[in-house]
C-alpha cells in the first residue's frame, strides 16, 4: 500500500499567517504541521509516501523534509498542483505514484491521536472499493457529513446546513486503484474545485464503501485559527500519532 499526504492549497483561512508560507509548515506545538500526518502513515506501516504541494511555498518542504531520512524513510516522492483545484485535483495528480496499488490518503492538517493500524489492516482485507473514517464531532456542519442507515454509510453531504448525523467523515481515505478513473469524471463543485466528497459518494452509489471510526482524539487542525491553538494544545495535553 502506498501513502500520500495532501498539503496544496493557499490556506486562506488561517490569513495572515499563511501570507508567507504554507498552512502545512506552520508549527503544530514542536512540530511542523506535515510532520503529523506522515507519522500517521509510517505507523501504519506505509513508507512509500508521495506528498503532494502547491502554491508558492513548494520548494520549504523539501528543506524541510528532505529524503525523509528523520522519519527513517529510505525517500520521499513529491509534485506539484497547481492552483486551488481542491482535495481531488491534488489526488489525481498521484496516478502514476499509485501505479495501480491500493493508497491511504491523509489531508496534511489532519491530526490523530493515535493511529490507524487497525483500520488500514482491515482494508487491506477487503477485496476492493474504499474505506472512510468516521468520528463524532459537536459541528459536524463543518466537515463532509455521513448519512447513516442501520449499518451502512448511504451518502455524504459536504459542509451540509442541517447535518444529517453527529459524524464528520475525517480526512483520512483509503482507495482501490479506480479511484483515478472516478477523479477523471468529476465536476467541479460550487467553490470551483473537484470534492473528495464526490469521490466517496462514487464508492457508496457502487456498494464499494466501508468504514471505520477512530479512537481517541481528531483535529483538522488548518481549518482555522482556534483549530490550530487546539491542535498544539491536544498535543501538550496528551501527545499525537501514539503507538499501541
Ligand atoms: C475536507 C473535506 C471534508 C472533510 C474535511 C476533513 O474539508 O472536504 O469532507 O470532512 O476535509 O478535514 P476542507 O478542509 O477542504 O474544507
Amino acid at each position: 500500500m502506498k501513502g500520500i499526504v495532501l498539503a496544496g492549497g493557499l490556506g486562506t483561512r488561517l490569513l495572515p499567517l499563511t501570507k508567507i508560507t504554507n498552512k502545512h509548515l506552520l508549527p503544530v506545538y514542536k512540530e511542523p504541521m506535515i510532520y503529523y500526518p506522515i507519522k500517521t502513515l509510517i505507523n501504519a506501516g506505509i513508507s512509500d509516501i508521495m506528498i503532494v504541494t502547491g502554491g508558492n511555498h513548494a520548494g520549504e518542504f523539501l528543506r524541510l523534509l528532505g529524503d525523509g531520512k528523520q522519519f527513517g524513510l529510505k525517500h520521499i516522492s513529491y509534485t506539484y498542483q497547481e492552483g486551488e483545484g481542491g482535495i481531488a485535483e491534488a489526488l489525481g495528480l498521484t496516478e502514476d505514484f499509485a501505479d495501480g496499488d491500493k493508497i491511504v490518503v491523509v489531508l496534511g492538517d489532519n491530526i490523530i491521536e493515535n493511529n490507524i493500524v487497525k483500520q488500514k489492516e482491515a482494508f487491506e482485507r477487503q477485496k476492493e472499493g474504499a474505506k472512510i473514517i468516521i468520528k463524532k464531532v459537536p459541528h459536524p456542519e463543518h466537515f463532509g457529513v455521513p448519512e447513516i442507515i442501520g449499518d451502512k454509510v448511504v451518502h455524504i453531504e459536504e459542509k451540509p446546513k442541517k447535518p444529517k448525523s453527529e459524524y464528520a467523515v475525517i480526512g483520512i481515505y483509503m482507495y482501490d486503484y479506480r479511484v483515478f478513473d472516478v477523479v477523471k469524471t468529476l465536476e467541479r463543485s460550487e467553490r470551483g474545485e473537484l470534492e473528495i466528497t464526490d469521490v466517496n459518494n462514487y464508492y457508496i452509489k457502487n456498494g464499494l464503501m466501508t468504514y471505520d471510526t477512530i479512537d481517541g482524539w481528531w483535529i483538522d487542525a488548518g481549518s482555522s485559527h482556534d483549530n490550530l491553538a487546539h491542535a498544539s494544545q491536544l498535543v501538550i495535553k496528551t501527545g499525537a500519532n501514539k503507538v499501541d
